[in-house]
């Protein structure tokens, strides 16, 4: 695979993806394609030597040509944050559906591998205080507008390897962290306040538990599944590292040196899923993936690099907090 196409590839995780291929496979020659959304900067991709598209993969024409160019497609590009598909759902209709459909149907006619980045949202929730696990044969059960759409695209990509037999895997992971996050998500909007001297915010009592992968770990499964991964098969991708949005919070304050109490409550997110847990047997055992990194030690770097890159996240800072301030969270 001597060219590759990535969608997505100027938000968090679809840029360092970029970053650690051409690390990895310097001669890997990389498009990116991408609609510089809110979510989006070509800063992150200062430095590396890709060739950048402006565009939209819902656009056909654009895509057609850039899949027809390439060997494989890794697609990043979605609307990826809840809060904001509970406020306005239909560009999350439009890119994660319709802009999945858009490259199926490229890389159909053009017989381009594909491999699609999904969330383990697509599950639903699962109790909290149990050993219960996702795994690649749990049902689809979504439950925001966000989750509902990134499951769309997954069975649409499903479809289309049964209907069309195109060379496509897909790949769920768990919540990620570090460098690169746009300051609306969890870890870094808690970050970026201490470090202004607000508090931090925990929605309702903070028991919901995520499962947090480091970015660099989610981003070596994917490499991991483009060369070894069987087509048509989905795997599964988190760290085994769960913690309550209170537990994290209490951690930052900690390891920033604050009191672990200094946070405000506010009002929980609408229908907010309980727990998530990934059971990473299959990429384990059959694809030989371990993650590597140790949670405190990825959360106390992420600080560092966001105490050290206060010139990359300020200028997102007041209008995210203006938008959680009319969502009163
Ligand atoms: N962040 C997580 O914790 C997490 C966990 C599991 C899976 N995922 C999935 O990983 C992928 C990347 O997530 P992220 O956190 O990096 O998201 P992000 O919001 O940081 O980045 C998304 C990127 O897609 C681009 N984009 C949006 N609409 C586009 C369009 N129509 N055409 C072209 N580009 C467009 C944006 O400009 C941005 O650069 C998503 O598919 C998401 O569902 C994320």
């Amino acid at each position: 695979m001597r060219r590759m196409l990535v969608t997505g590839g100027a938000g968090f995780i679809g840029s360092n993806f970029v970053h650690d291929t051409l690390r990895r496979f310097p001669d890997v020659e990389v498009t990116v394609l991408d609609l510089l959304t809110y979510a989006g900067s070509q800063r992150n991709l200062d430095g590396v030597p890709v060739t950048f598209v402006h565009g939209d993969i819902c656009d056909a024409s654009l895509v057609d040509g850039l899949v027809a160019a390439t060997d494989v497609v890794v697609h990043f590009a979605a609307e990826s944050h809840v809060d904001n598909s509970l406020n306005d759902p239909s560009p999350f209709i439009q890119t994660n559906i319709v802009g999945t459909f858009t490259l199926l149907e490229a890389v159909r006619k053009h017989e381009v591998r594909l491999h699609h980045i999904s969330t383990d949202e697509v599950f639903g929730d699962l109790p909290l205080d149990s050993l219960e696990q996702f795994t690649e044969q749990t049902a689809y059960d979504p439950s925001s507008p966000y989750s509902a759409s990134k499951a769309s695209s997954d069975m649409l990509v499903r479809a289309w390897v049964r209907s069309y037999g195109v060379q496509a895997t897909i790949s769920n992971c768990a919540n990620n962290y570090g460098s690169y996050q746009h300051v609306e998500k969890l870890i870094p909007r808690q970050i970026t306040n201490i470090l202004l001297g607000d508090k931090p915010k925990l929605y309702g009592a903070g028991a919901n538990v995520r499962e947090w992968t480091h970015v660099t770990d989610h981003n070596s499964a994917v490499h991991r599944i483009i060369t070894a991964g069987q087509i048509g098969e989905t795997y599964l991708i988190g760290s085994g590292d769960e913690r309550s949005n209170q537990q994290i919070i209490t951690q930052l304050l900690t390891l920033m040196g604050q009191d672990p109490t200094a946070y405000d409550h506010v009002p929980d997110r609408p229908g907010h899923d309980l727990r998530y847990s990934n059971n990473t047997t299959k990429l384990r055992t059959e694809l030989g993936w371990t993650p590597r990194y140790d949670f405190e030690a990825g959360l106390a770097a992420t600080i560092t690099w966001y105490r050290e890159n206060a010139a990359w996240w300020k200028p997102q800072k007041s209008s995210t907090e203006a938008k959680y301030k009319l969502l009163g969270r």
